[in-house]
């Protein structure tokens, strides 16, 4: 086949391509294992040493050519595709136009809102604290007093000013410190939960330095660790709405809690789809435990008459399972798309 036709038309099937899959196809026809070009410079096995110099030249030269033409059309249909998705995606906040009218709630607002129903319907109430906590509550009175290991387990965020001891102040690393709190003003039986932000210094597709997590306390004079496993497995069946969910709570170390328990629930992947409940893949969810009697008698309470239960767990990691979503920080981008009715492919939460 004439050389410069060749070329011809591959540089006229590039130029009339409009997609990266098109694209690829073509460069597979000219350029590939058995495409035209590579047919071409194959032959010049049966030419004689002068022509296969001049030809292979002409060859090779053509060959650079298309290469040259197919990279700058890819990079002219990444453009359009983003100029494309760009001019989907784009809201004109201004303008009331009936599609945009409705409004819905946030993931992880849904999330608190169906943690705080489900808790709510066991009889547990909403106990709160502040984002910025003193060393004491977030640490110490928890049982991890400075130079503890376990102060290295959590990247935290301290702060320039200092509380009224002149201990440094910090964004709450958990939400375990409300425990604490309520400990030392309610006295038992206490049933509640603390959902709320937390904060560390870690950022990545799993992590982001602002999260949530709902920690949970139940102290009677006879609260056990069977009583915790049947809360925390009602508590997932209602959330991830599954009847059947298998679960396994493994040995852990905390120090606020004696024994600690980490507990996961099982999962499979069915057609690229999150499974929850059943399968032989397992997922952590939550951190869990009787309270170490240290921690009571930290908050004044009679530690031989009572006992109870803690556990905390990570909303935005619950929810991400739920809806089947892979990174943390979209959440905080502030995309309208998930407080917008008709957002873009986000699914209706
Ligand atoms: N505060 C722990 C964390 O953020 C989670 C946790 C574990 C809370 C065990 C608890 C508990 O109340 O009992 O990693």
């Amino acid at each position: 086949m004439d050389i410069k036709l060749v070329l011809n038309k591959a540089a006229k099937e590039i130029e009339a391509c409009d997609s990266q899959q098109s694209l690829q196809d073509i460069k597979v026809a000219y350029l590939g294992k058995k495409g035209k070009i590579t047919e071409l410079l194959k032959s010049l096995k049966d030419l004689s040493i002068e022509e296969k110099k001049s030809k292979g030249a002409e060859i090779n030269s053509i060959k650079e050519e298309v290469e040259f033409l197919a990279k700058k059309r890819l990079s002219e249909i990444k453009i359009k595709e983003i100029n494309s998705n760009l001019s989907k995606e784009s809201i004109d906040i201004t303008f009331p136009t009936p599609k945009y009218v409705g409004a819905k709630v946030h993931p992880i607002s849904k999330t608190f809102q169906e943690v705080i129903s489900i808790f709510g319907s066991m009889g547990y109430q909403i106990a709160e604290g502040p984002d910025i906590e003193t060393d004491f509550y977030n640490f110490t009175a928890l049982n991890i007093p400075e130079d503890h290991p376990a102060r290295e387990m959590q990247d935290t965020f301290y702060l320039d000013g200092k509380d009224e001891n002149n201990l440094p102040l910090v964004l709450r690393t958990h939400t375990s410190p409300v425990q604490i709190r309520t400990m030392i003003n309610q006295k038992p039986p206490i049933k509640v939960i603390a959902p709320g932000r937390t904060y560390r210094c870690d950022s990545d597709a799993t992590h982001s330095p602002m999260f949530h997590q709902v920690e949970g306390l139940f102290i009677n004079e006879s609260a056990n660790m069977s009583d915790l496993k049947g809360t925390l497995v009602e508590f997932c069946k209602k959330f991830f709405e599954v009847q059947n969910l298998k679960v396994r709570f493994r040995p852990s170390y905390f120090p606020f809690t004696e024994p600690s328990a980490e507990m996961d629930i099982a999962y499979s992947i069915v057609d690229n789809q999150l499974q929850i409940g059943e399968g032989d893949k397992w997922l952590e969810i939550l951190g869990c435990g009787m309270v170490n009697p240290v921690v009571l008698s930290n908050c004044k309470i009679d530690n031989v008459k009572y006992q109870g239960f803690a556990f905390g767990m990570g909303l935005d990691r619950i929810t991400m399972l739920k809806h089947g979503l892979t990174d943390i920080r979209s959440f905080f981008s502030g995309n309208l798309n998930w407080t917008l009715m008709n957002g873009f492919g986000l699914g209706d939460f």
